[in-house]
């Protein structure tokens, strides 16, 4: 029941309005570490120079995240960008929930205590590493100090490495501490180990079924104990640098830690799981091979009869999984929901890595349609592989689509994500990255010119930066930053369909939760009330 009132001065857009978001784009320091800065491109440059041009927060407090310490990420950045306001996230939630002690009051934690002490073990099963983008591993730490007070027996963690929100080959700032305290525990009483473990972007973590094999991986390892074997997780991180310095973290193969009589922390029947991590793209698959008795999307070989929680929901249509630590955020009122409220239609489009940024994200994390008459979403599936070795992705897809889409007159609104400048950019490679970012030029200036033969209105930014900053010098060394930035964003309103018909409203504080209202306007309708306020004003 969501209804958008025509704008007072309601203009008359021919063509669509066509919302381009430019993943991991920002505005960086214009020197020689900006992916933007040392690539060739001409149409990005000159959208810079619009008059309606300005830049908007894509970091901190202005996308829900605890602080302005904390760089964007896709997730936040599609929120704040579909919700057209700021909400709680996941990292806020869970240290909130932590401090107060609800997550330990609540009913799912309460079924956990119940399994352990009738023998059962606790597995925490996620990101190991202080990125605040998929877990914290402070979460980790107080849900381990919890269970010594309460005098839980026997636990078991299977942490995978980041390497991609944090430095590219920092696991051990995370495992040696990590092991540390697993001892102080065994001291206190507690049998808490790392049981297995593995790369991010080769165990666990797959999303939006780009690959299951990533998942049949950590299944392997956490639940079967099947990988290689190592006699701690140290071990097995500093042994895999030696034999290939060049691996860094994401991509490290899974292991087991292993005893006398073989893997130490098998997931078996009467157990209690944990996914540790709060963001739900990376952790859906996860959660279904758990929870989903008639699940096929690989063989399990062997299904422990657990009781499993998530960190939060991960998926509010879906309901993924049934039980969880934390509520998540409730987003109601999303501008789907306006849109199609208003008997809008709308097209959202994207390749596999980011096609659910678009859809779910933007949606408030719900993977469903709001109304199928009105809506389409388009999945272009992604490649299989580092991202460094084939940097234009699938950009030229994306482009192609968006362009018949534009010229069938079929939608008013269309929303697309170019993955490449963050895909590309957590890899590091700054060659590939020149390569990623001079696709998304060359592509954009392409989708422009159609979004300008159909009369419509193209409003161009980007979630968060990453290409903005590919390294970082101390000591005259320079090492690869493979992580998101805090950098902002630029935001840019090509208005193809009339000349001067807006101006910018220059805002005192200028954040991605100011997109949604700027998109109704653009569309000629008034933004809710409860909306953060438009960027721009209508002129005539
Ligand atoms: C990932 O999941 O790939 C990174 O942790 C964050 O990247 P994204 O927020 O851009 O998806
Ligand atoms: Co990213």
């Amino acid at each position: 029941d969501y209804r958008l009132q025509p704008a007072v001065t309601s203009n008359t857009v021919d063509g669509p309005v066509v919302a381009v978001i430019l993943d991991g784009i920002g505005i960086g320091r214009g020197d020689a570490s900006d992916g933007i800065t040392v690539s060739y491109t001409p149409v990005i440059d000159a959208l810079l120079a619009e008059p309606l041009m300005t830049t908007l927060k894509a970091h901190g407090a202005a996308v829900g995240l605890p602080t302005d310490d904390d760089m964007g990420n896709s997730e936040v950045g599609h929120n704040a960008l579909g919700a057209g306001r700021i909400f709680a996230q996941g990292a806020k939630l869970v240290g909130r929930a932590i401090e107060s002690g609800d997550i330990f009051r609540s009913a799912a934690w309460r079924q956990i205590e119940e399994r352990c002490s009738s023998g059962g073990t606790l597995h925490l099963i996620g990101l190991v590493s202080d990125g605040n983008v998929h877990s914290h591993i402070n979460h980790l730490y107080a849900l381990l100090e919890h269970c010594r007070q309460t005098g839980i027996g026997r636990i078991r963690i299977h942490g995978l490495l980041d390497g991609r929100d944090v430095g590219q080959k920092s696991a051990l700032d995370y495992f040696v501490p990590l092991e540390q305290r697993c001892t102080e525990l065994q001291q206190a009483g507690c049998d808490c180990r790392i049981a297995s473990g593995g790369g991010r972007m080769v165990t666990t973590m797959d999303r939006y079924e780009a690959d299951w094999r990533i998942v049949e991986r950590g299944w392997q390892a956490h639940v079967l104990g099947e990988a290689r074997p190592f006699p701690s997780a140290v071990e097995a991180i500093e042994t895999y640098y030696r034999e290939d310095p060049s691996q860094t973290d994401q991509y490290l193969d899974s292991f087991v830690v292993t005893g006398d009589s073989g893997p130490i922390g098998t997931i078996q029947d009467g157990d209690a799981v944990v996914c540790f991590n709060f963001r739900g793209d990376r952790a859906i698959e996860l959660s279904r091979a758990f929870e989903e008795p008639d699940f096929s999307e690989f063989d399990r070989q062997r299904v422990p009869d657990v009781f499993y929680a998530g960190m939060m929901e991960y998926d509010g249509d879906a309901k993924i999984p049934s039980h969880f630590l934390v509520e998540p955020p409730v987003i109601h009122g999303t501008l789907g929901e306006y849109l199609c409220g208003s008997g809008v239609t709308s097209l959202a489009l994207s390749e596999t890595q980011k096609f659910g940024h678009v859809t779910y994200f933007w949606n408030g994390n719900k993977s469903g349609y709001i109304d199928r008459d009105l809506e389409r979403y388009v999945e272009i599936e992604s490649d299989r592989l580092a991202f460094d070795l084939r940097p234009w992705m699938k950009a030229a897809e994306i482009t192609e689509q968006a362009i018949d889409a534009v010229a069938s007159g079929r939608y008013r609104f269309i929303r697309l994500n170019y993955p490449n400048g963050d895909m590309v950019g957590h890899t590091g490679v700054e060659a590939a990255v020149r390569i990623a970012v001079e696709t998304v030029d060359l592509c954009l200036g392409r989708l422009l010119a159609a979004v300008e033969k159909a009369g419509g209105i193209a409003l161009i930014t980007a979630d968060h930066g990453n290409a903005d900053c590919m390294w970082t010098e101390k000591d005259g060394v320079r090492s690869p930053m493979v992580s998101h930035t805090r950098n902002p964003v630029p935001l840019v309103i090509k208005d193809y369909g009339g000349t001067k018909r807006f101006a910018m409203s220059n805002l005192e504080q200028q954040g991605l939760a100011n997109v949604a209202a700027t998109l109704c306007l653009l569309l000629g309708f008034e933004p809710p009330p409860d909306y953060e306020p438009p960027l721009i004003v209508q002129v005539s």
